[in-house]
């Protein structure tokens, strides 16, 4: 069975190395596999939890857009699409989270962080908590049921929420399946490298740590920048330096070959001045980043073709969606009431059915009449004959709304065999169906 692969990553900021290294790339390459099928997506609904900034949000979904794009996203191959552009994941969450224990939320691990943080500062413990962050767990879980993802890389800080994921699974499966496994429970993939690309000051690579070398931004002038604060340690230009205590090293190994790791390496214990080791890493980063970075200029110049492409990989991913969805409304109980005809509507067949008839015809006097028949056949009004067609059918009309009303003054005669009782049935079934 062909695997899918999903992972999201969420708006709020412009992406560094880190991202590049830890996310972007390795999920580029895992799209371009045989036997892979691949969801990327901007987690937009996610970003409004952590941010209340509009043009924040505005500028870095666009912004990473793009840079997947730039970095060589082939969205042939792959499904990339902005979260908030699929409906059926906000309608999935409200689905789970009738499913989900409020115990398991409170456990999760952003929201225990955030109490923590309050109880230590001394305030309620939910001081600035919303209903967003509580549940964000669930919108995740939503992300990655939808489409069933078999695998989902992510950094080690979302493991929980991947195993949240499978609970919930599990839960619905169980509860509303009858047999059916609706969801396939996911994997985790810990990107290894993710955790591990450094920052500037050998923490890893982190915003909040301010230790971060952009990807993009800043251009080529700004990477450098970045490269130069590197900190290592001091020791002279022609002084032998150990290679596997550097930060630096690590950076330059996960853009390197094997054979320039080796020979950057041997440089370093040679003596090799850090200086010119921040210059050999600039130039190699800049080989792999610089044809990116004018790929993604090029795309923020015309934001228009990224709408474009995203709206169309939106309907790549509502064509899963939506039958899905489907599906699983129908298993909650959420159903068209169309399965069982009801018994209003099975009533007014019949009536309709055994409702009299008026028949307008012309005789060969030339003359235009019209009669009242009941259900069956019987007569029980008979016109008399008119010189106007039209005549004719503005007496059926009349009758038929005004009923035994227009009776007296209608040029009709009852038939012998019929009472007045038939006649003023069924004019009023008539009437009925008329204003019916
Ligand atoms: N929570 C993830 C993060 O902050 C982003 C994300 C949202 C995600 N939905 C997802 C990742 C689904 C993988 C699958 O990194």
């Amino acid at each position: 069975m062909v695997q899918r692969v999903l992972t999201g990553i969420t708006t709020t900021g412009t992406l560094h190395l880190g991202n590049y290294v830890g996310a972007v790339r390795p999920a580029i390459a895992a799209s371009r596999e045989s036997g892979a099928e691949s969801f990327f997506f901007m987690a937009d609904y996610h970003a409004l939890i952590k941010c209340d900034e509009p043009d924040r949000i505005e500028t870095s979904r666009l912004q990473i857009a793009a840079t997947w794009l730039a970095a060589g996203l082939d969205t042939s191959r792959v499904t990339f699409y902005r979260q908030s552009d699929i409906p059926e994941i906000p309608e999935l969450t409200w689905l789970l989270t009738c499913v989900t224990s409020k115990g398991q939320m409170n456990r999760a691990h952003a929201y225990k962080g955030a109490v923590d943080a309050n109880l230590a500062a001394g305030e309620d413990p939910d001081a600035g908590i919303t209903m967003g962050l509580y549940s964000y767990p669930i919108l995740m879980a939503a992300d990655i049921l939808m489409f069933n993802a078999h695998r989902v890389p992510v950094g080690q800080d979302q493991a929980q929420h991947i195993e949240m994921t499978r609970d919930v699974a599990q839960r619905f499966n169980h509860l509303f399946g009858q047999g059916r496994e609706f969801f396939v429970l996911p994997e985790a993939d810990i990107e290894k490298e993710m955790a591990l690309l450094p920052g500037l000051d050998g923490r890893k690579m982190s915003k909040s740590y301010d230790n971060a070398i952009p990807l993009f931004e800043g251009g080529a002038k700004g990477l450098k920048e970045a490269i130069a604060r590197i900190v290592t340690d001091s020791k002279l230009p022609g002084e032998p330096k150990d290679p596997d205590g550097s930060h630096l090293v690590t950076i330059y190994d996960a853009f390197a070959t094997p054979a320039q790791r080796a020979e950057f390496r041997q440089q370093l214990r040679e003596g090799l001045a850090w200086g010119e080791a921040k210059q050999r890493l600039y130039d190699l980063i800049e080989a792999e980043i610089g044809p990116m970075r004018v790929r993604y200029e090029a795309l923020m110049a015309h934001p228009e073709k990224i709408e474009a492409i995203l709206l169309e990989g939106a309907a790549k991913a509502r064509a899963i969606a939506a039958p899905f969805l489907a599906q699983l409304r129908e298993a909650v109980g959420l159903r068209r009431f169309t399965a069982v005809a009801p018994p209003q509507a099975a009533m007014a067949t019949k009536t309709k059915s055994a409702l009299p008839v008026f028949k307008q015809y012309r005789e060969a006097d030339g003359k235009f009449y019209f009669k009242l028949t009941d259900a069956q056949g019987r007569v029980l009004l008979q016109s008399a004959g008119l010189e106007q067609g039209k005549a004719a059918g503005q007496w059926v009309a009349r009758l038929k709304q005004e009923g035994a009303a227009a009776l007296r003054e209608a040029p009709v005669q009852r038939d012998q065999a019929a009472s007045e009782q038939d006649v003023l049935e069924a004019l009023a079934a008539l009437q009925a169906a008329e204003q019916a």
